[in-house]
């Protein structure tokens, strides 16, 4: 089964092509980055708008790129939650659209269950496992049952770690995207030139949660407080020792929820996932077996949504094309076994 997964939801109009939920048959990523680098963030409304005009030729050079027509694909995906509603809109009115018009069917996906699935696109991975899901807009550790089925175990009581990579970039006029910038100066930096503190999350109901908006405030403001003597206040010093405690905070809760629950297995997704320091430190813990999407698959892509939706379809179950888009998932709830925070409706 062929599936045209179409995925709107932030800053790349993306379109892909996937058979039975894991060959890739074509995977177009459009990137708006350069639109609005000059703003040194997102621009909703120019989101928008660069979707609309770009909708329609990403989605025939995907159809292109895999060599078949509209009539050999046998239903359409589209993501509607979460992201900037605007963005959404287009991805989502277009694939219904193109469902309605050719009387395949619908299916809406959620962004974020794409993203848990995109490492699945290319590796054999049963379930359950821990989930590590971390984008521009999320930081999640879960208990994955299924490709629809996650149990919130932890997330963050503040920023998310996208978001705290892409501020500090900000204000140190590194420019946009933070992560990517940040990773490659890190490089060049010294983890160990500033102690940034760690979230003091540890207890009770906190024991899986992630916070970084006291990691973001104290580089951004405070950098100076935390500089250990003998090393320059330089910003590849900067980028590799927030880094290096962004890291670090994740893993510390991913390795609680890995012991609490005796599952060995982490897989990861989302645009962070593409961090080298992140998939380096995992990598030292070799009793657990960590799983990588490649780094095409961790940014936003249609793939993704073609791979979850066909699992939908395998169930018999399509969307009405009276779906909407909705900007948050409302409730990241811990224990909650998901249909409410994870499914489609
Ligand atoms: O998944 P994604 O493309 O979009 C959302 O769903 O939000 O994630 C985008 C986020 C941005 O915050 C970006 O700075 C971050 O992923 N990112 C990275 C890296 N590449 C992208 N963060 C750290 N290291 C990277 N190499
Ligand atoms: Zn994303």
């Amino acid at each position: 089964m062929k599936v045209l997964g179409i995925e709107s939801s932030c800053d790349e109009t993306a379109c892909a092509i996937v058979e039975d939920g894991r060959k890739i048959l074509s995977n177009v990523v459009a990137t708006q980055i350069p639109f609005h680098q000059i703003y040194k963030g997102v621009v909703p409304e120019i989101a928008s708008r660069k979707h609309a005009e770009w909708i329609l030729p990403v989605v025939r050079q995907s159809l292109e790129e895999s060599h078949l027509t509209l009539d050999e694909v046998d239903a359409i995906a589209a993501t509607n939650r979460p992201g900037l509603m605007g963005a959404l809109l287009v991805g989502l009115t277009f694939g219904k659209t193109l469902a309605w018009a050719s009387g395949k069917p619908f299916i809406a996906v959620n962004h974020m269950l794409g993203h848990m699935y995109a490492a699945h696109l290319e590796n054999d991975i049963p379930y359950p496992y821990i989930g590590l899901l971390v984008s521009g807009g999320h930081s999640i550790i879960s208990k994955v049952n299924g490709f629809d089925d996650l149990e919130i175990l932890g997330t963050t009581i503040d920023d998310s770690v996208g978001e705290a990579f892409d501020k500090v970039a900000k204000y140190y006029d590194l420019g946009y995207p933070g992560g990517v910038i940040i990773d490659k100066l890190a490089k060049n930096g010294n983890p160990e030139a500033f102690s940034f503190p760690l979230p003091k999350l540890d207890k009770g109901d906190h024991r899986y949660d992630v916070s970084f908006s006291g990691l973001k405030t104290a580089v951004i403001h405070q950098a100076d407080m935390f500089l250990n003597s003998g090393f320059e206040k330089s910003v590849e010093n900067i980028a590799a020792s927030f880094q290096e405690t962004a890291c670090r905070t994740l893993v510390s809760r991913l390795l609680r929820a890995v012991e609490d629950t005796g599952l060995k297995t982490v897989v990861a997704g989302g645009g962070v996932a593409a961090n080298s320091r992140l998939r380096a430190m995992l990598a030292e813990h070799n009793e657990i077996n960590c799983i990588f999407p490649p780094l095409k698959l961790c940014g936003d892509n249609g793939a993704m949504i073609a791979g979850v939706a066909y699992h939908f379809l395998e169930r018999g179950e399509t969307s009405p094309l009276n779906t909407t888009a909705c900007a948050r998932i409302p409730q990241f709830k811990r224990g909650l076994a998901n249909l409410e925070a994870f499914g489609r409706r």
